[in-house]
């Protein structure tokens, strides 16, 4: 299938730069009108090579998508240290190739000694720097990824692969280094100020002060000896093991909040998949303590009520109601969504497409609604910067989609001494002051409010679209705090109501709308200033400045079963198939 974009032969997008939640993440030009990556087999598309490459390895060996998913995920912790991690937590949404559905959640959770009010000080004003949710030895939540993978290799890997095969191709990376890309060269370097307050982010991220350049090897002899205790002793390594203990020792030391007693106590689990469906293609996500499922779901069902395809997909009529849409279903998200351990999130009135039918009916086609005033919708009582998603398809036609974080780029800042693992800031993901904004300017309510033993509400929405027949159809994640749920949702109206690949859906311009602040961001490549002035006319007003909206990468199955692997034109990767 061609994308309208390649029929009308548009050319499109030099994206030269990515401001992902607010960090310039260097300059990573792609070419317009790209091909996806094919694959008559299997696929892993990822924003690291040489992680996809490892993923597509272990297929070759024998592995499925599931074993596949782990071991690039702990590549991606190797040569994508911003995002990829052990420090971390995320979700991960298995549909294997019979039919059967998996969602982990692996989320961070708070430390028992976590409390309500741990980020406000006495003058009730948010604590800044160290201290504070989003940098230093207290932002960090009980990291869950390793637990996350060693549930899913246990109950969902193939059994032909061994734990070592999955983290020995890291290992050696870690060990052995790789080259550094200008890109993330600069990347470190522009974090100079936040990883140079911890000695030991700096010593290993910033070469002790002298910084890396472009071309240079990067290794990491600590996290190479962590992966090696990981390999021999399995995922207990970090959570029970002289990993665990360096973790706690390390927290205790700077006062930090993590102890053994947390990391013994972390666990991974398994939720139920929320199911939907858009235009009658049944669209698979990820539940609480997620919020990107139940707002995708819910927008999608505003958007249902619309003749999207009519609009065309760069029409200042469809931006419009998808940002309507937005701002509704995140002024919900604020109200009624928080980890569901904890308080009772209204999931099935969220996703039912009548309560979206209400919520519809106060959009006007001509004019911007005022976000104040549109609040969160009338459910009776009773009833969550810097990510990386990959996505895997095998030869049987299972695939897994991979969403996990540290929060910002290198989290906390914190490296834990002697372990080469950086922490994250999940913390920041609670309402660290109910009813003010976070790191991503997003408003939340106490459901989300910092209690120990909580996960804090997350936007990350790995997602599964099915054809009509129920066979696989695509399936996509994104980084990017909560512009995630408007990247997924617009790429999947792309593929539906605009007929384009997987490839160009992902590239495809977009908007973001949270509902507060109420403001409409949209790209800096691929709006017309026509198409700006009709929305500023409709009453919208516009961020300060454009800025990327998160960053993708997906798979489609094509009409003979070839793999089409897609990278998001915003930032890096590569999608690799056989
Ligand atoms: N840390 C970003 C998210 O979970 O949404």
């Amino acid at each position: 299938m061609r994308s309208i974009l390649y029929k009308k032969g548009i050319s499109v997008f030099l994206f030269l730069s990515l401001f992902v939640a607010f960090v310039p993440v260097g300059t990573n030009a792609r070419a317009a009108l790209r091909e996806p990556a094919r694959g008559r087999h299997a696929m892993v598309a990822s924003q690291q090579e040489l992680a996809s490459k490892i993923g597509v390895d272990i297929i070759k060996k024998g592995g499925n998508a599931v074993d596949a998913a782990i071991a690039t995920g702990i590549a991606l912790a190797v040569v994508y240290p911003e995002a990829g991690n052990l420090g971390g937590g995320g979700f991960m949404l298995i549909r294997k190739a019979n039919g059967e559905v998996h969602a982990i959640d692996y989320r961070e959770m708070a430390p028992k000694a976590a409390g309500r009010d741990l980020y406000i000080d006495k003058n009730g004003n948010l604590i800044k720097g160290e201290g504070s949710s989003t940098v230093g030895y207290h932002a960090s939540g009980v990291p869950g990824t390793l637990a996350g993978f060693d549930l899913a290799f246990k109950k969902y890997g193939s059994g032909r692969i061994t734990w070592r095969d999955l983290i020995e191709p890291a290992r050696q990376y870690a060990i052995n280094g790789y080259v550094l890309s200008n890109r993330v060269a600069n990347l470190l370097r522009s974090y100079d100020k936040s990883l140079s307050k911890y000695e030991e982010s700096k010593r290993i991220f910033l070469n002790g002060g002298h910084f890396y350049e472009e071309g240079d090897t990067f290794r990491q002899p600590d996290l190479a000896r962590t992966l090696e205790r990981i390999e021999r002793n399995g995922a207990a390594e970090f959570y029970a093991g002289e990993t665990a203990r360096m973790i706690a020792a390390d927290m205790k030391a700077h006062g930090g909040l993590i102890t053994l007693d947390d990391l013994k106590n972390y666990q991974a689990k398994e939720r139920t998949a929320l199911k939907g469906n858009y235009r009658g293609y049944e669209v698979i996500t990820m539940p609480p303590p997620s919020s990107g499922g139940i707002v995708m779901l819910e927008t999608l069902n505003m958007l249902e009520g619309y003749d999207i395809r009519k609009m065309q997909s760069n029409s200042a009529a469809k931006y419009h109601v998808v940002a309507e849409a937005l701002r509704r279903s995140f002024a919900d998200r604020a109200e009624f969504m928080g980890d569901p351990d904890f308080t009772t999130v209204p999931v099935a009135k969220l996703i039912d497409k009548k309560y979206a039918e209400e919520r519809r009916q106060s959009i006007d086609l001509k004019k911007a609604s005022s976000s104040v005033k549109v609040g969160h919708g009338d459910i009776p009582s009773g009833e969550s910067m810097d990510t990386t998603n990959f996505t895997v398809v095998d030869q049987q036609g299972t695939v897994v989609v991979n969403t996990y974080t540290l929060n910002d780029l290198y989290g906390s800042q914190v490296t834990v001494k002697g372990t080469g693992v950086l922490l994250n800031d999940e913390m920041d993901d609670f309402a660290a002051r109910p009813g003010k904004p976070n790191m991503f300017g997003l408003i939340q309510g106490e459901k989300n409010s910092v209690q120990p033993g909580k996960r804090p509400l997350s936007s990350m929405t790995p997602t599964i679209v099915l054809r009509k027949d129920g066979s696989l159809w695509f399936a996509l994640g994104a980084r990017g705090g909560p512009r995630i749920i408007s990247a997924v949702i617009e790429s999947v109206i792309n593929v539906i109501d605009h007929d384009m690949d997987i490839q160009a859906a992902i590239d495809a311009p977009r908007i973001h709308h949270q509902w507060l602040p109420d403001e409409l961001l949209y790209e800096p490549v691929g709006f017309s200033p026509d198409t700006l002035n009709i929305l500023s006319e409709y009453g919208h007003k516009f961020t300060e400045r454009p800025g990327y909206v998160a960053q993708a990468t997906g798979i489609m199955i094509d009409g003979k079963g070839v793999r089409l692997g897609a990278i998001d034109a915003r930032g890096d990767g590569e999608a690799v198939g056989y």
